[in-house]
């Protein structure tokens, strides 16, 4: 069976995405019975490919490798401002759409807009966009649930390392009553070269960025606004709650000093920038985004460098911690696949 897919964005993860889906179709349709074709991709600056017979991504992916783009593939080739990523969403023979663009935090935008419109033709979706998921999920997931469409969302939160597929098919009948977790790897970077090496945080900062993991602007990471996204996505999608960005308390890393992490170091803690979200006793979903000092016995003190973790406190299992990439191109690539393999087992189990 084939499962046509349309892309819309097209940078890191995009790029990543497509390399697993080549590197991996024997697998997909040997060990699942599904066949990968990607009829179009769009993106606003390298344009539009549309081939409703299934991109050659072998060929593409030696035309990117070279340095080329998607008006080097030639025929299917357009111009964003002549087909869109809303004209391939509206016309396109897709039965999965892939958002990728931009994460905006404040708008959701344009992922949105891509999102309800391609739930509105039918089509199954799938992104690691946090915009869309940490402000308007339970207004998608109701237009999903309507038309018996998947919301893939498995790359909006530790990018490929298992999170909502753990929690719903794997932990169930588990109650979860609390969600703790390193939700940002630049923050966590930073804040273990400042202990480790004794480096103050600007150096440190400027580390995280010489190595591709901290922004030139790294407002959203150092502030919280990022591990705010993810406290709002386990929140609504895990929790059950909905909350908006004004409910979740938010410190960042910047106000905290060498002197601060030698201190804590002392007396057996860590410090860490957790993202926390808990179920009180009468029900209510409370969230932040804090530095927090760690007894060094918590499995959270010891995940180092840019590496993210979660951990569940469940009825049934007690504490679970899970460990692993919170980003990268092949990382959250793969998170896109894990999704494609859902929606294939959900339309096989009709
Ligand atoms: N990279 C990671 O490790 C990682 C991890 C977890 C989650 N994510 C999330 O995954 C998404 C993609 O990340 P990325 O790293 O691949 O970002 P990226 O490299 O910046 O790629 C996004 C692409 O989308 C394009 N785009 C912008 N507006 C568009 C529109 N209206 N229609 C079509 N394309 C548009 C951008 O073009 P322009 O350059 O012209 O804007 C850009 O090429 C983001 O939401 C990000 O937060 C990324």
């Amino acid at each position: 069976m084939e499962l046509k897919i349309e892309i819309i964005g097209f940078g890191t993860v995009g790029i990543g995405f497509l390399e697993i889906v080549n590197k991996k179709i024997d697998i997909l349709k040997e060990k699942f019975g599904f066949i990968p074709k990607i009829v179009a991709i769009s993106d606003k600056i390298k344009g539009t490919l549309f081939d409703e017979g299934g991109i050659d991504l072998s060929r593409l992916l030696e035309i990117i490798n070279n340095g080329g783009s998607l008006k080097d593939y030639g025929s299917g080739f357009y111009d964003f401002e002549k087909k869109g990523a809303l004209d391939v969403i509206k016309e396109s023979n897709a039965d999965i759409m892939v958002e990728m663009t931009y994460t905006n935090i404040e708008t959701g935008e344009p992922a949105t807009t891509h999102i309800k419109t391609a739930l509105e033709r039918g089509k199954h979706i799938v992104t690691s966009n946090k915009g869309p998921i940490a402000l308007f999920y339970k207004e998608l997931k109701q237009i999903a649930d309507k038309k018996n469409l998947f919301m893939g969302i498995e790359g909006t939160v530790l990018s490929g390392t298992p999170v909502f597929n753990l929690i719903e098919d794997t932990l169930p009948p588990n109650s979860i009553n609390s969600i703790k977790g390193i939700l940002n790897g630049t923050t966590n970077f930073i804040l273990t070269k400042m202990e480790n090496e004794n480096m103050s945080y600007e150096d440190a900062l400027k580390m995280a960025q010489d190595l591709g993991y901290a922004e030139a602007d790294p407002t959203a990471d150092v502030e919280g606004f990022d591990a705010l996204a993810k406290v709002l996505i386990l929140s609504n999608v895990i929790m059950g709650g909905d909350l908006k960005k004004d409910n979740v308390e938010r410190v960042g890393i910047t106000q905290i000093k060498p002197e601060d992490i030698k201190e804590a170091a002392e007396e057996g803690y860590r410090y860490k920038l957790i993202g926390s979200v808990e179920k009180t006793s009468d029900g209510k979903i409370l969230a932040s985004v804090k530095p927090m000092k760690l007894p060094l016995s918590d499995p959270l003190s010891g995940v180092s460098g840019a590496m993210n973790a979660l951990t569940f406190t469940t009825d049934l299992l007690g504490s679970v911690t899970i460990q692993g990439p919170g980003a990268g191109k092949i990382e959250t690539g793969f998170s896109i696949m894990i999704d494609i393999i859902r929606i294939f087992k959900k339309i096989r189990s009709k």
